[in-house]
């Protein structure tokens, strides 16, 4: 079985990799492999590799670049996943996709269920959602995971950034007013991988949209807190201790893109039809920073 897997380089891509390698032929795509903003060579790529599974998580995710950007956000984050699904499709194979909670308003407090009405207020989440959307109207046996707040022992994401500071500095301003759980990307690719062998299997109720996020809940101070805790703990050599992370509301961290409040996520769902128990995001943390020094060798 080929299983193609673009944006390789990726957080997410880069977990895929290896989650996946037990289920057979796996054929990673980085930009060096073509650029996927052009769909003659996206169309090229599936006609030279004929996967029987197509998974994507490539895309455009600077999310305040983006608000500039659109035409090629747009590009990207739907009509490339578009054209994924009419292939997929047209062959009867497998897609799978990933997007976001931007894709929400993220207003309330609860976690948002996958029947949650749309209303992306950036750029981002707007391109993701167009991609979703064409998605379910161009293949609707493709799956697509919405998830939050990525990170991983590898890439740009903000728990590296935050042991770079925390090495740096005596004292962080860290926004204390937006809820979600940190999910990393290892996670994300085991994940993906229980469900192709369960689709695989003849899980047919694997289709359309589906939360995938860790357990529990931090605002992002809480995780920066969090993060220079455990790394304290694992012998990480930090100026900053997790106190002199201080809240600050969203209203003082002024960025382009328009942030949601709540990017909760219920993820009752996904565990029922796959039979898992997803872990709680400090649970997931000790895992990731564990992982960060095995590949350090500290
Ligand atoms: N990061 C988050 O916090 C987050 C949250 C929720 C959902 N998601 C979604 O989860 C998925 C995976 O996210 P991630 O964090 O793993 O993303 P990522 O680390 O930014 O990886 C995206 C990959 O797409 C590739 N790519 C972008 N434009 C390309 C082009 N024109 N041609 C070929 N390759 C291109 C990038 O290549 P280069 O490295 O060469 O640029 C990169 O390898 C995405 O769908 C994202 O929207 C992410």
């Amino acid at each position: 079985m080929n299983i193609l897997v673009t944006g390789s380089d990726g957080q997410v891509g880069h977990e895929l990799l290896k989650s996946l390698a037990p289920l057979g032929n796996v054929i990673g795509l980085t930009r060096a492999d073509g650029d996927l903003s052009d769909v003659l060579v996206v169309e090229a790529l599936l006609d030279k590799y004929d996967p029987h599974v197509v998974i994507n998580p490539a895309a455009y995710t600077a999310v305040d670049p983006a608000e500039s950007e659109s035409e090629l956000a747009f590009t990207l984050n739907a009509r490339m996943p578009e054209s994924l699904a009419r292939w997929t499709r047209a062959h009867d194979r497998f897609l799978v996709h990933f997007s976001t909670d931007y894709v929400y308003p993220g207003h309330g407090v609860s976690p948002q269920t996958e029947d949650e009405p749309t209303s992306p207020a950036s750029v981002y989440g707007q391109s993701k959602l167009a991609g979703d959307e064409a998605i379910l109207r161009e293949d609707p046996s493709a799956l697509i995971f919405r998830t939050s707040w990525v990170y991983g022992a590898r890439g740009r994401n903000f728990m590296l950034t935050m042991l770079r500071l925390a090495a740096e500095k005596s004292k962080l301003t860290v926004v204390s007013d937006q809820f979600g759980a940190p999910t990393p990307a290892w996670l994300i690719a085991q994940v993906t991988s229980i469900a192709l062998q369960s689709r695989l299997a003849g899980n047919t109720e694997l289709n359309g949209v589906l939360h995938l996020s860790c357990r529990g809940e931090t605002s992002w101070c809480g995780f920066a807190r969090e993060i220079i805790h455990q790394a304290r703990q694992k012998g990480h050599r930090l100026t900053m201790k997790d106190d002199q992370v201080l809240p600050i509301p969203t209203s003082e961290y002024p960025a382009p893109a328009p942030r949601p409040a709540n990017s909760r996520l219920a993820v009752d769902r996904i565990e029922l039809l796959l039979g898992i128990t997803l872990p709680d995001w400090k649970r997931a943390l000790s895992i990731t920073l564990a992982d960060l020094q095995g590949r350090r060798g500290t």
